[in-house]
């Protein structure tokens, strides 16, 4: 059985976690591949509203496991937080939450190193969600960091130690960055006990029994495209694989395994943190789209910024992650516009560029826009994609057209019945 892959394609918060939860019952496992408390996903249904930041998204439907793979780094800190939340729902962690002993371990000096490099970095900062995400990954790559399998090693508090030394090392240089290590230390070593706790797997061995049973897999990403350390718009990125390859090495799914590849995209663009933003709006638009889109950051309540649709970024994202069908969100958030745009193509240097450019950072970048009559009525209470207004359809039929991948779904509000199957 071959896994499917949902993933982001544009800056994150495309609501990634809201499809998961629609999706999960035709699932048996969800795992997630990267990332770590940075991603913050938001379920809503029946009245509750649930963030989720290290579990993944199949967590509330009851037939569902979820694992968290090798390719997801865990603050022991973060993920105790999200058990307790999720406490009222009484779920049963140690046969439906697993943990791949691969995965690596945020230390309380990652969130130091993070704050201290984003400090120094002031203006050029990435504004990174000050979770430890970078820092952690360098030593994953740097080959010095510790996972969740180390913890059930006798000689775990000595190699803990010799990274905290390293790490220390590298704070002394930061010379105006003052900290307090030892409280996050005694509440991080508390707060390892509830993940040690749970069951602990060789997730790779475990999702080839599972396919190879004929189990159907959904893997989980978090972040989006342009924020992948590869493709995104480097150096304002996140330090994972967000892209469908990040499913191979963060689950070790084998390319050839690699069933349906669903892009998530709203109708519109956001963006959290620094960086290159083509088609935003810095005006009275920018500002209607995030309040009508709540458009809050779910981590750490920064406001997102907001602009139109970009075509350029998304037909790169489509491309990358080889999807195979989207799902546009928030389509009733652009139902107070009597006009809509999308971006078609760039002017840089009086030149039109229709291929996302390598030098984003420094080009003076002009979006081309195409006008779409708005529909211009209420979407949120639509239980069927044939009766939204033509003009919703002109543009889902339009984007169709254009990405040459089919829209299998359209949302319409956050809650998981304010979704249309097409
Ligand atoms: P994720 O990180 O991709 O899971 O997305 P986030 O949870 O960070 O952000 C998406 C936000 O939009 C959340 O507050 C969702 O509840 C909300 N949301 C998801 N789909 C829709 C939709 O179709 N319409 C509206 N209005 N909100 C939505
Ligand atoms: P979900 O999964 C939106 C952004 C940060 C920052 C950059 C690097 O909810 O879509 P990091 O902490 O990873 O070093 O930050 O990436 N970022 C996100 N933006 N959604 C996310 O996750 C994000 N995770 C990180 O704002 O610009
Ligand atoms: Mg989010």
């Amino acid at each position: 059985m071959n896994v499917d892959v949902l993933l982001g394609l544009q800056w994150g918060d495309e609501g990634k976690g809201k499809v998961v939860d629609v999706l999960a019952p035709s699932y048996r496992y969800i795992a997630r591949f990267q990332g770590g408390p940075n991603a913050g996903h938001t379920l809503e249904f029946e009245g509750i509203k649930h963030v989720l930041h290290t579990i993944p998204s199949g967590i509330f439907r009851p037939d569902v496991v979820n694992i968290i793979g090798n390719g997801v780094v865990i603050d022991p800190i973060v993920f105790h937080a999200e058990l307790e939340k999720l406490k009222p729902y009484q779920i049963a962690f140690e046969k439906r939450l697993l943990v791949s002993k691969k995965a690596h371990l945020i230390l309380p000096t990652h969130r130091l190193l993070d704050a201290a490099s984003e400090q120094a970095k002031g203006l050029n900062k990435i504004g990174s969600t000050l979770k430890g995400i970078g820092p952690t990954y360098m030593d994953k790559t740097g080959r010095n960091g510790l996972r969740v399998g180390d913890l059930f090693s006798p000689s775990f508090q000595s190699l803990y130690d010799d990274l905290k030394e390293k790490h220390l090392d590298i704070l002394s240089r930061y010379e105006d960055f003052q900290y307090d290590l030892a409280p996050m230390e005694k509440e991080w070593f508390e707060k390892v006990e509830g993940l040690k706790a749970l069951t602990c797997i060789d997730s790779e061995h475990y999702l080839y029994d599972q396919r190879k049973a004929g189990n159907a897999i959904l893997a989980e990403g978090a972040q989006g495209t342009m924020l992948d350390i590869d493709f995104g718009t480097y150096p304002f990125v996140t330090s994972s694989n967000t892209v469908t390859a990040g499913t191979c090495t963060g689950l070790g799914i084998p390319p050839s395994a690699i069933g349906k590849v669903i892009g998530i995209f709203k109708a519109y663009c956001t963006r959290v943190g620094s960086g290159p933003f083509p088609t935003e709006l810095n005006d009275e638009i920018g500002a209607q789209i995030r309040e009508e889109g709540r458009e809050f950051g779910a981590t750490t309540g920064r406001a997102r910024r907001c602009g139109w649709l970009d075509l350029v970024q998304l037909k790169y994202a489509i491309m990358v992650n080889g999807v195979t069908e989207l799902c546009m969100m928030k389509a009733d958030v652009l139902s107070i516009f009597s006009d809509i745009y999308l971006c078609e193509s760039y002017e840089i240097d009086g030149k039109s560029v229709d291929r996302f450019p390598y030098d984003i950072n420094k080009a003076e970048i002009k979006p081309k826009w195409t006008h779409f009559k708005g529909w211009k009525s209420d979407l949120t209470s639509l239980t069927r994609y044939e009766d939204s207004p033509e003009a919703l359809k002109d543009y889902v039929r339009y984007l169709e057209k254009v990405l040459e991948i089919p829209i299998t779904m359209v949302s319409v509000g956050p809650d998981r019945a304010q979704t249309l199957l097409k």
